[in-house]
């Protein structure tokens, strides 16, 4: 049986009563339009914990854009069908006036991330990161997990969800799963959804440009060179618009440009039609 549960008090009652029981408690939070990427987080953390939770909530605090907000897919049943196929032991799925009483607008409580947050989607979607450390912190809060699974397709989310734990001593163990790819290299996300035919059959140049990148740099090439010829790369084919490639430090997320000596990712972002796809491949020397 899975427990679907809307308000956090009842959530955060029942989770305790698991771990009462002698449960180690994993949870995935999603924004649901579930795909395969999200299935291989709740699949890990099945593998790694007697109960798993998947959290589906669209959270409002970190969209930066309206439109995409209002355009988010929303496809509760077809996900509570996956997660229940795939085992997960709870959802919880709170409503908006549960999470944000006092709405989720400018009286919200801000995070500054310092220098992780300055630059790639800090950079391009203002007010974004500090959204998602409000509602990763509140779930964290509800839930109160051993572990809890994210994906390196949001590599910089990552490291800002690591350092909210980090500086805030929440005691869960923050997970970091590989980016699942479709067949063709696109990586997998919610709104590849809004591709259409054709520009769905161009989105995997971001990964063959990424993967080039990736060689180039273990070969020895400055950062700064290798990252304007991917931009350049992707600049050309008409429906896309690049917004930033960038080589960063994986320690301190700061823009590399010289020869790598230290391990490093190389991040991209590019609008496609209207969808804007991220993605990120890492170099390890
Ligand atoms: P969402 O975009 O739904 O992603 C939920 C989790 O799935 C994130 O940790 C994300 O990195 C991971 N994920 C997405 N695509 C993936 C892929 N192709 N391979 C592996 N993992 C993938 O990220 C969010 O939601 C939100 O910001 C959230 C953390 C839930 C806070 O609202």
């Amino acid at each position: 049986m899975m427990e679907i549960v809307r308000i956090p008090t009842k959530a955060h009652a029942f989770i305790q009563e698991q771990k009462k029981a002698g449960k180690t408690i994993g949870l995935v939070p999603t924004m649901g339009a579930l795909h395969q990427g999200h299935a291989y987080l709740i699949e890990k953390c099945k593998r790694e914990n007697d109960f798993t939770v998947c959290s589906i909530y669209v959270n409002p605090a970190q969209f930066n854009n309206q439109k995409d907000f209002d355009t988010y897919p929303d496809l509760f049943e077809q996900d509570i069908a996956m997660v229940k196929a795939l085992g997960c032991n709870a959802v919880f799925a709170p409503s908006h006036q549960a999470m944000y009483p006092e709405g989720a607008g400018e009286n919200l409580l801000q995070f500054n991330f310092g220098k992780l947050a300055s630059e790639l989607e800090g950079r391009y979607r203002p007010g974004h990161f500090s959204g998602v450390g409000v509602v990763v912190a509140k779930l964290l809060n509800i839930i109160a997990p051993h572990k809890a699974y994210f994906g390196q397709k949001d590599l910089q989310q990552y490291l800002i969800i690591k350092k909210l734990c980090r500086d805030l001593s929440f005691q869960t163990e923050i997970v970091m799963c590989p980016t699942k790819r479709e067949e063709d290299g696109l990586a997998m996300s919610s709104r590849n959804l809004r591709l259409t035919k054709t520009e769905r059959e161009k989105a995997p140049l971001l990964y063959s440009v990424l993967s080039e990148a990736v060689l180039e740099l273990k070969s020895g090439k400055k950062a700064s060179q290798v990252k304007q010829k991917a931009f350049d790369e992707i600049a050309k084919e008409p429906m896309f618009k690049p917004e930033y490639v960038e080589v960063v430090s994986l320690e301190s997320f700061e823009i590399l440009s010289g020869q790598l000596t230290e391990n490093a990712a190389i991040c991209v972002s590019a609008h496609l039609g209207n969808a804007r796809l991220i993605d990120n491949l890492l170099v390890q020397v």
